[in-house]
This record gives C-alpha cells, sequence and structure tokens, in this order.
C-alpha cells in the first residue's frame, strides 16, 4: 500500500528517479563532452522536417521540436523529473504546447543546449 509521501508524489505527477539522475548529475553529463546530439559533428545543426523528425520517436532514439529547434532528448529521458512516460508524449513531434502548459519555467534552453541537433523546418 502507498504510503502518505508516496501519495503526495503520485498527486503531484512527480516521479523517483534513479540513482545518479538528479539535475546535477545532468549537468555533469551535459559538460562531459560527450555527443549527446546523436549526430555527426559535421552535420550540425541539421534542418529536419516532419517525417525524419517522426522516425525519432522512441526511448532508444528520441528526438523533439521546443519552439522550432529540434533536441535529441535521448539521453535526457531518465533525468527528467516528471517521468519517462510524460515526456515521451512528445517524442518524434512538436513538444512546445506540452512543455509550455506542464513547465513554462524551465529552462531548457540551457538545460539542452548540447542535445541540439538543428532546426525544424516542418
Ligand atoms: C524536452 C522536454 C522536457 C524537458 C526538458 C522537461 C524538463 C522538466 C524539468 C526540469 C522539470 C522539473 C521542474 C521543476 O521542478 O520546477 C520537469 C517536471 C515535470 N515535467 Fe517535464 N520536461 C519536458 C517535457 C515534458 C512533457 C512533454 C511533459 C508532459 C507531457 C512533462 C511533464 C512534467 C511533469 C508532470 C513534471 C513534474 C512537475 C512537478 O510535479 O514537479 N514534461 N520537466
Amino acid at each position: 500500500m502507498a504510503n502518505s509521501s508516496q501519495r503526495a508524489l503520485s498527486s503531484r505527477k512527480k516521479v523517483v528517479l534513479e540513482p545518479g539522475c538528479s539535475p546535477l548529475d545532468w549537468a555533469r553529463l551535459t559538460s562531459s563532452g560527450e555527443n549527446l546530439r546523436g549526430i555527426q559533428p559535421q552535420d550540425f545543426p541539421m534542418k529536419v522536417d516532419k517525417k525524419t523528425l517522426s522516425l525519432h520517436n522512441n526511448r532508444q532514439d528520441c528526438w523533439t521540436v521546443l519552439k522550432g529547434r529540434v533536441y535529441n532528448i535521448t539521453s535526457y529521458l531518465r533525468f527528467h523529473p516528471g517521468g519517462i512516460e510524460e515526456i515521451m508524449k512528445c517524442a518524434g513531434k512538436d513538444g512546445t504546447l506540452l512543455f509550455m502548459k506542464y513547465h513554462a519555467w524551465v529552462n531548457y534552453e540551457r538545460m539542452l543546449e548540447n542535445c541540439l541537433v538543428g532546426v525544424y523546418i516542418g
């Protein structure tokens, strides 16, 4: 049976993240120099159309669009404080409206800077 703190968490839709998935861990990973864009450096920045975007729609390979920019959020999924299921609702699609609905205050441009793939051309 869920205890009161678990109930409080679930009603706020906040999930318990795996160890090593704190915001600080994410900050470390993004500054590690690892290629989080998942594309060749010479291909950056890409022009991404709707068809290409839609192919990157799963947990192993996940792109989304936020305000006209395409991000590879594959490596971020397990760090998402709202849980993987929620963030997967924007997989392979334009996630701008959902993102703004849940947390317009979140500074995704800085958080996902090194996950930027390019611009969305629709
Ligand atoms: C690339 C896309 C996204 C990023 C970078 C992102 C980032 C974040 C961050 C940083 C938080 C913590 C906010 C805080 O504590 O103030 C958060 C929480 C949350 N996010 Fe997202 N998010 C994304 C997409 C989504 C989507 C598509 C949904 C819903 C369909 C969603 C739903 C939530 C929910 C429910 C929470 C928990 C709010 C709470 O109770 O504290 N997020 N997200």
